[in-house]
């Protein structure tokens, strides 16, 4: 594939969780349009077989394993994709964890901080190292952070997940006042139920079609989406032609949510 005509040739992505699921599709795709893909997780392998890929289409990419669990690593990994590319243009938050569900009186405090950690402080953390360096760079960037539905309604169960993709959200907002003046573009996601290996417990086919027709997670479509659906939208957050855009999120449910 000529890299060197598509729309983001010559610029340099880091997507975080971009070992699996939406993650590994937002990396298929944006390597598809022209920029090289670095691949953030914790999971070796799996990066591994992102970039192998990537390759394989003709696109560019390397894989950097880190645990987001460890805050402090997150100079460390980000100064690695400056060393191997010399630039990040954009950065994809969707590495996260559900946690464990349970009704908010069992919740454990360990299982609040957890997720908090991995769902809200290191995407917190990731903008604040990504966006030093956009901003000393100059020539601005695009930041898309991939929330959940789960921020936008109630849902029984996971009251630590919904709060930290709530903060998520508003982190969204509140990066893009801050960072607006750089040209530096900060927009959500936020998936509905989506068919990964994060949610390989709810069962096959005809279990995620019975959910998304009836009970709490029903949504207007009556279907579940797919990683290409979600990394769609991602994609476009990060075209020239989304530029006007800054400080939104894009709902991916379905219709379950329609704010
Ligand atoms: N699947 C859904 O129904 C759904 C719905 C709404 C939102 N989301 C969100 O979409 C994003 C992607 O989820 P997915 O469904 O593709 O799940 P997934 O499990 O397929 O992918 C998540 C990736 O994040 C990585 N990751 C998790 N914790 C990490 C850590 N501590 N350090 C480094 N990497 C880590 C995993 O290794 C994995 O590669 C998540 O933020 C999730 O909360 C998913």
């Amino acid at each position: 594939m000529p890299t060197n005509e598509l729309p983001l040739s010559g610029q340099v992505a880091l997507i975080t969780g971009g070992a699996s699921g939406i993650g590994e599709a937002a990396a298929g795709r944006i390597a598809a349009v022209g920029a090289t893909v670095a691949v953030l997780d914790r999971d070796h392998e799996g990066a591994k077989r992102v970039v192998a890929d990537v390759e394989q289409a003709g696109g560019r990419a390397s894989a950097h394993v880190t645990d987001l669990h460890e805050i402090d690593g997150i100079p460390d990994v980000v100064a690695e994709v400056l060393s191997a590319h010399g630039r990040i243009d954009l950065l994809v938050n969707a590495a996260g964890i559900s946690g464990e569900t349970g009704e908010i009186l069992e919740q454990s405090e360990e299982n609040w901080d957890r997720v908090q950690r991995i769902n809200l402080k290191a995407p917190f953390r990731l903008i604040q190292e990504v966006g030093r360096h956009m901003v000393e760079r100059g020539g601005g960037g695009r930041i898309v952070n991939v929330t959940s539905s789960s921020a936008h309604r109630a849902r029984m169960s996971v009251a630590p997940y919904g709060a930290a993709k709530a903060g998520l959200a508003q982190l969204t907002r509140t990066a893009a006042a801050d960072l607006g003046r750089h040209d530096i573009n900060v927009n959500a996601v936020a998936p509905g139920v989506t068919i990964t290996p994060m949610t390989k417990g709810i069962g096959d086919a005809a279990a995620f079609q019975a959910m998304v027709e009836e009970g709490p997670l029903a949504n207007l479509l009556q279907r579940a989406s797919l990683p290409g659906d979600v990394a769609d939208a991602i994609l476009y957050l990060c075209l020239p032609g989304s530029r006007q855009i800054t400080g939104q999120t894009i709902h991916l449910s379905a219709g379950a949510v329609t704010v």
